[in-house]
């Protein structure tokens, strides 16, 4: 049950397992339905930070209320969100210490037309989701690309002191070890998972028409000796040169670079095929497949492509799919959704 998100003021709702598509007009509600999941079992909105923007225009507060099956065991989750209060959220009516908590508890992956930029857009975007994906992946390394940023500034302002002629170069090893350290680990994650990504992406990617898919990690861990050979530079720029912190992951079909070179359908495909190989690995070590939230998943796919789409998430746990129109879905959906301003019906 929905209260008081976005468009609706309130609204009860029964979905069904395999794939929901969900249709309506531009501006129905759409992505608000497939936002409001998202909030109610992740804790946040794919879209905004801000949780005055997830509350309907005039109201205080709203509600998303879930029941559903993780695996073998029922579950009821609850979020509330009250800009300038915060989130709650409870599983099964006890209340989690903070509501992203939720992300430990229930698997969701989301397509938007926005995630086209992990391969269109520049390689902090590329570095941002792959350290997303290792978060998912190894709950425990999730904080390291902080922990790693967080040294980065650190050796930074001291670079900045040392040129000021406020501390002596000694002050700078403690820094560039600390680096060098969680750089190594930072690299060696991204690389594991970017191998355990590897065979399913260049499968889901073959199986979308998109052959020879291939991942490349572009960047090696910083050593000790490295970033002091580059010290005089780092001093001169008050920045440290070197790190994954400036590195890339190469999306590849074949030899041709699909950030520069994939048509948008092809970017579309590669976004979907890596959210896809992350799928099948949650549902591996989880042990339950993830929730899959496709917006405006299906322009610029050809039917054939929109088929295989369609074949391969009707094979896992649960998928909500939005479309303009039914016809987009080249296959029957478990459940077809008709969406018009404040109200969701089944077709
Ligand atoms: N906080 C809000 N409260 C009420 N309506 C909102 C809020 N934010 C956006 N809207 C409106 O909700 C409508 C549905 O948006 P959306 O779900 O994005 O539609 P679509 O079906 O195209 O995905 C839009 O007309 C938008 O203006
Ligand atoms: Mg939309």
């Amino acid at each position: 049950m929905l209260r008081n998100i976005r468009s609706y003021a309130r609204l009860e709702l029964a979905l069904e397992p395999g794939l929901v598509l969900v249709t309506g007009a531009n501006g129905a509600g759409k992505t608000n339905l497939l936002e409001a999941v998202h909030v109610g079992t992740q804790g946040f909105s794919p879209r905004t930070r801000t949780d005055a923007q997830i509350v309907r225009f005039g109201e205080s507060a709203g509600r998303v209320a879930l029941a559903g099956t993780r695996g073998a065991s029922r579950m009821h989750l609850e979020v509330t969100v009250q800009p300038g209060e915060g989130k709650r959220a409870k599983i099964n009516g006890a209340s989690l210490t903070a509501a992203e908590q939720l992300r430990t508890e229930l698997a969701v992956l989301v397509f938007t037309p926005d995630r086209l930029a992990v391969v269109k857009g520049g390689p902090a975007v590329r570095r941002a989701y792959f350290d997303r994906v290792l978060g998912r992946l190894s709950p425990p390394r999730a904080p390291l690309a902080a922990e790693y940023a967080a040294a980065v500034v650190q050796r930074n302002a001291a670079l900045r002191r040392i040129a000021a002629g406020y501390s002596s170069r000694d002050a700078l090893s403690p820094w560039t070890e600390r680096v060098a350290e969680l750089g190594r680990s930072l690299v060696e994650a991204r690389m594991e998972v970017i191998a355990l990504l590897a065979s399913g992406f260049a499968e889901r990617a073959d199986e979308l028409g998109l052959p020879a898919a291939r991942l490349v990690y572009d960047g090696k861990p910083p050593s000790v000796p490295d970033l002091e050979a580059s010290i005089e530079r780092d001093l001169d720029r008050g920045t440290t040169g070197l790190g994954p912190h400036l590195d890339d992951v190469q999306l590849l079909s074949g030899t041709r670079d699909l950030r520069q070179f994939g048509s948008q359908g092809e970017q579309r495909l590669t976004v979907l095929a890596l959210l896809l190989a992350e799928a099948q690995l949650i549902a591996d070590r989880r042990g339950y497949a993830p929730l899959l939230l496709l917006d405006d998943v299906l322009s610029e796919l050809d039917p054939e492509r929109r088929r295989a789409l369609a074949g391969r998430v009707a094979a896992t746990g649960q998928t909500l799919i939005t479309s303009t129109t039914a016809s987009a879905l080249p296959a029957e959906p478990s459940q077809l959704l008709q969406v018009s301003p404040g109200t969701v019906r089944a077709a």
